[in-house]
């Protein structure tokens, strides 16, 4: 899938102030070295490349190997981050782990992450499925307004790939495995400079069986057909009530990054919303759904392929089971 290049702003727009400063010094990213093309699941289920394309975009995903876990992954992408920005280790104050997919009950991953990476400070996960990072997110930029608090790390991870059943055409093709991460340092008090411009954050518990892994069961379950009509919806709103909230509209917005569940979703959202494709950031035909990672990987590769530059305005929305769901809209700069 083509990817156009964005017209990112050159100057800060100063309209639009940022309520929570926070600057985003570096970004990175991981995905397993295992592709599964819909070619190979076409060997195992009852599908076709044809069909997976058309009705959801996707033609290959990561998965991760006996090597791989949910921290190997977010280790992976933290540490891209932190030599992307050269902040050693030791200068993260938090860090914040979004996944769907701990590796163990207890601790937290993010304890293993944190070990690893050698941070100092908190570490804790948050786990709001598809929503999780764009929650992080937030909760990072709040955090850094705490005195003591300079820099944050947050990552999203998560190998949910193992809970589709791999007999199941219709969840089995959806996910890929990875991670991605973003350093956060504190922002200043110049309201065009970079931070959160504005947020929402939302929930509909009434939905959780909508997609779920029942406590009793190893495999998703999942209503695709209303998901799919809630996912769409949802990100509309959230994303409307964000821009509304900031005092912007969709023309503001340069680098529009929605979670990769489905490409129709995108289309269709990014319609409603008012953002053109051209502004919009879609990889979910090289990874799937990859849960907590989707969005700071669509993040990355955008900053890293210069799509999200300096002074960029970039509305990001996750959603996903609960269902919850959070946008955000913010000024990129380092
Ligand atoms: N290959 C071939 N046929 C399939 C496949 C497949 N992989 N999966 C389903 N089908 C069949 C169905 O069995 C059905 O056949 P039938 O008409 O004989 O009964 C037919 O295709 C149509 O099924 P639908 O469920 O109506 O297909 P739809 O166009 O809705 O696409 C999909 C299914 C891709 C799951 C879509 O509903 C979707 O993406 N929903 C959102 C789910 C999602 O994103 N979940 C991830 C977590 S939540 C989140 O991230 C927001």
């Amino acid at each position: 899938m083509s990817v156009t290049t964005a017209p990112a702003s050159t100057a800060p727009t100063t309209h639009l102030p940022a309520t929570l400063p926070a600057r985003v010094l570096g970004w990175g990213m991981f995905v397993p070295e295992r592709v599964v093309t819909n070619h190979d699941l076409e060997q195992t289920l009852d599908t076709s490349d044809e069909w997976i394309v058309e009705r959801s975009g996707i033609r290959e995903r990561h998965r991760v190997g006996p090597d791989d876990s949910t921290a190997s992954m977010a280790i992976e992408a933290g540490r891209a981050a932190l030599d992307k920005a050269r902040v050693p280790a030791s200068r993260v104050d938090l860090l914040v782990l979004a996944t769907t997919t701990p590796d163990q009950v207890t601790p937290a991953t993010a304890a293993t992450v944190q070990h690893a990476l050698g941070t100092r400070g908190a570490a804790f996960d948050l786990n709001a499925a598809c929503s999780g990072f764009v929650h992080a997110f937030h909760v990072a930029a709040a955090c850094l307004r705490t005195p003591g608090i300079d820099h944050v790390l947050v990552i999203g991870a998560d190998r949910f790939a193992c809970y589709a059943d791999p007999a199941e055409r219709t969840t089995a093709v959806l996910f890929g495995d990875g991670a991605g991460a973003l350093l956060l340092g504190a922002g200043s008090d110049d309201p065009a400079g970079p931070g959160l411009i504005g947020v929402d954050l939302g929930g509909d518990g009434s939905a959780v069986s909508c997609l779920e892994v029942p406590p009793d069961q190893p495999y998703l379950v999942m209503d695709g057909r209303e998901v799919f009509r809630r996912a769409t919806r949802g990100i509309v709103e959230s994303c409307t009530a964000a821009l509304e909230r900031a005092g912007a509209t969709a023309a503001d917005v340069d680098v529009f990054v929605p979670h990769q569940a489905n490409l129709r979703i995108i289309e269709a959202a990014a319609n409603r919303v008012g953002v053109p494709m051209d502004r919009v950031v879609v990889d979910i035909d090289r990874y799937g759904n990859t849960s907590s990672a989707s969005i700071p990987i669509a993040i990355s590769e955008a900053a890293r392929d210069g799509r999200i530059k300096p002074g960029s305005i970039v509305l990001a929305c996750g959603i996903g089971a609960g269902m919850s769901w959070a946008s955000a809209l913010f000024r990129w700069g380092a």
